[in-house]
C-alpha cells in the first residue's frame, strides 16, 4: 500500500473540477436500480466505494452499464423487484452503501449477507437495522451490531414512524428506502436536519414525499409503493471533496484556485460558511441548481484565518469536513473549539483521534474532547516533524487532510497510507499536483 509525502507548496493556482458528490452518487445508483426504465448518470463519482454500491445493485438483478467517463446507465427492477443475491455484498469502505443498502434488503423477501473491509466492520450497524427491524425485517450480526451480518428482508414490511435517536442521514435514508417497498407511510422524525440528498432524488424519481418542520428537525414522509420512473441525473461536485482543495488554497500564501460545479446544499456546506467566518476569501459564482440541489463555482485565495467557536448545532452540515477544518485551524490565529460531533468517533476511523495525534506529533498544539477538538493555531506557517509517519487508520479523509497540512508546513509531511483516498477523491494527487502542490508517493516496505 503506498504512503505518500507531501512538501511544502510554493504557491496554488488554476481550476479544478472536483469529482461528483459520493452521497448523491450512491442514490442515484440505488434509485435508479430501483426504477422502472432507464435512468442515466452523468458525473458519477467513480471511487471504490461508488463502485462497490454499483456491484451490489448488479447483484441484486439490476441492469449498470458504464457508458463513459463518469456516465452510466441503470436500468432498474421496479420497487419490490430486487433479487436474492447469490453470493455476500462486501461494501469495502463503505458506510452510507452498507447502511443504505439495509433498508433496501429488509424490504425484499431475500436472504443477504453483508460485508466490508477492516474500518468498516468495525463500524456500528445496529443503528440502521434497529428501525428496520421494528417494520418486520430479521437480522444476525457480529457483537455490537458489526459486519459482517446477515439479513432476512420480508415484502411485507409494516410502516413506522421512526424518530432518529442520532442526526444521521444514513439511517433517515435506510428507512426511507425500506418504506418504498412498504405499504401505507413511513415517517422519519430527524432531531437535528441532516443531508436532504435521499428527499431530493425521491421526489426526482417520482416518490410522493411530505417533509415538515418539528422543533428544531424535521418529519418527512413517504408513500409507500411508488412507480419510480428512470429519470436523467447530472451528479454535482462533492463538496467534501473540494474542501480539501479550498483550505489548501486558503493556507498556501498567494494562492488563487477556482473550483468548478461544487454542490452547495445547504445542509453540506457549514465548512464553508464555517471558513468566512474566519476569515476564508471565498467567493461563489455561476449559481444554479441540478434536480434541487444547489451548485456554484468557488474561488478561494490565499487568507490569514483566525479562530473561532464553531456553533456545534452546525456539525451535520459538516460533519466529514472537521479533520480538514482542524488543518484551517492549525494555521489559523488564535484558538478553533469544535464541538457537538461527537460522530467522528465512528467514522472510516475515530477521526477525534486521529487528528489530534496527527496534529500532536507535527507539533500543534491541540485537545481533544469527547466530542471535538480545540486546535491552537499558530497564526502562519504549519510547524513539521521530519522522520514522522502520519497514520491514516485506513481513513480517506485523514491522509488527504495531512496531505493538505504540508502543502502549508514549514517541511514535509509524510502520510502512511493514500490507497483509501480512492474511496472517495480518485485522482485527488494529481488533481492537487496540477495546482501546485508537491505530493510524492512511495510503496511501504
Ligand atoms: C452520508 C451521511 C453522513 C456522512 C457520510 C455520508 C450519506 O453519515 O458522514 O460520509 O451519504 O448519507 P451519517 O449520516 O451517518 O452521519
Amino acid at each position: 500500500m503506498p504512503k505518500a509525502i507531501s512538501r511544502p507548496a510554493p504557491r496554488l493556482a488554476g481550476g479544478l473540477a472536483v469529482p461528483g458528490d459520493k452521497s448523491i452518487s450512491h442514490r442515484a445508483l440505488m434509485l435508479g436500480g430501483l426504477a422502472v426504465g432507464e435512468t442515466t448518470i452523468e458525473g458519477l463519482l467513480e471511487g471504490e466505494d461508488v463502485l462497490r454500491t454499483a456491484r451490489a445493485m448488479a447483484a441484486l438483478g439490476a441492469q449498470t452499464t458504464r457508458t463513459g467517463d463518469g456516465r452510466w446507465r441503470v436500468v432498474g427492477v421496479g420497487v419490490g423487484g430486487l433479487r436474492e443475491p447469490e453470493d455476500v455484498l462486501d461494501l469495502g469502505n463503505s458506510g452510507t452503501g452498507a447502511r443504505l443498502l439495509l433498508g433496501l434488503l429488509a424490504s425484499h423477501p431475500l436472504f443477504a449477507v453483508l460485508t466490508g473491509d477492516a474500518s468498516l466492520r468495525r463500524r456500528p450497524m445496529e443503528r440502521a437495522m434497529a428501525p428496520l427491524r421494528l417494520m418486520g425485517a430479521r437480522f444476525l450480526s457480529r457483537e455490537g451490531g458489526r459486519l459482517p451480518l446477515a439479513v432476512t428482508g420480508s415484502g411485507d414490511l409494516v410502516p413506522v414512524e421512526y424518530r432518529l435517536p442520532v442526526a444521521s442521514a444514513q439511517v433517515k435514508s435506510a428507512v426511507l428506502l425500506a418504506g418504498l417497498n412498504t405499504g401505507g407511510e413511513t415517517t422519519v422524525i430527524e432531531p437535528e436536519p441532516t443531508r436532504d440528498h435521499s428527499e431530493h432524488l425521491l421526489r426526482h424519481f417520482g416518490a410522493e414525499l411530505r417533509v415538515a418542520s418539528e422543533g428544531n428537525g424535521r418529519r418527512i414522509s413517504l408513500t409507500g409503493w411508488p412507480e419510480l420512473r428512470g429519470q436523467r441525473v447530472v451528479v454535482p461536485g462533492d463538496p467534501s471533496s473540494a474542501a480539501f482543495a479550498a483550505v489548501a488554497a486558503l493556507l498556501v500564501p498567494g494562492s488563487q484556485v477556482t473550483l468548478h460545479n461544487v454542490g452547495l446544499n445547504p445542509l453540506r456546506d457549514g465548512l464553508f460558511r464555517t471558513l468566512v467566518e474566519m476569515g476564508a476569501k471565498i467567493r461563489r459564482s455561476q449559481e444554479r441548481l441540478l434536480q434541487g440541489e444547489p451548485v456554484a463555482d468557488l474561488t478561494i485565495d490565499g487568507s490569514q484565518l483566525r479562530g473561532i467557536e464553531v456553533p456545534p448545532e452546525r456539525a451535520p452540515s459538516m460533519i466529514d469536513e472537521y479533520p480538514i477544518l482542524a488543518v484551517a485551524a492549525a494555521a489559523a490565529t488564535g484558538r478553533t473549539t469544535m464541538r457537538g460531533a461527537a460522530e467522528l468517533r465512528v467514522k472510516e476511523s475515530d477521526r477525534i483521534r486521529q487528528v489530534a495525534q496527527g496534529l500532536a506529533q507535527l507539533g500543534v498544539e491541540v485537545e481533544e474532547l469527547p466530542d471535538g477538538l480545540v486546535v491552537r493555531g499558530t497564526g502562519g506557517s504549519l510547524p513539521a516533524a521530519p522522520g514522522r509517519l502520519i497514520e491514516t487508520a485506513m481513513d480517506h479523509r485523514i491522509a488527504m487532510s495531512f496531505l493538505v497540512y504540508g502543502m502549508a508546513a514549514r517541511g514535509a509531511v509524510a502520510v502512511d497510507e493514500v490507497g483509501f483516498i480512492d474511496t472517495s477523491f480518485p485522482g485527488f494527487v494529481a488533481a492537487m499536483n496540477g495546482l501546485g502542490a508537491r505530493i510524492e508517493l512511495a510503496e511501504t516496505a
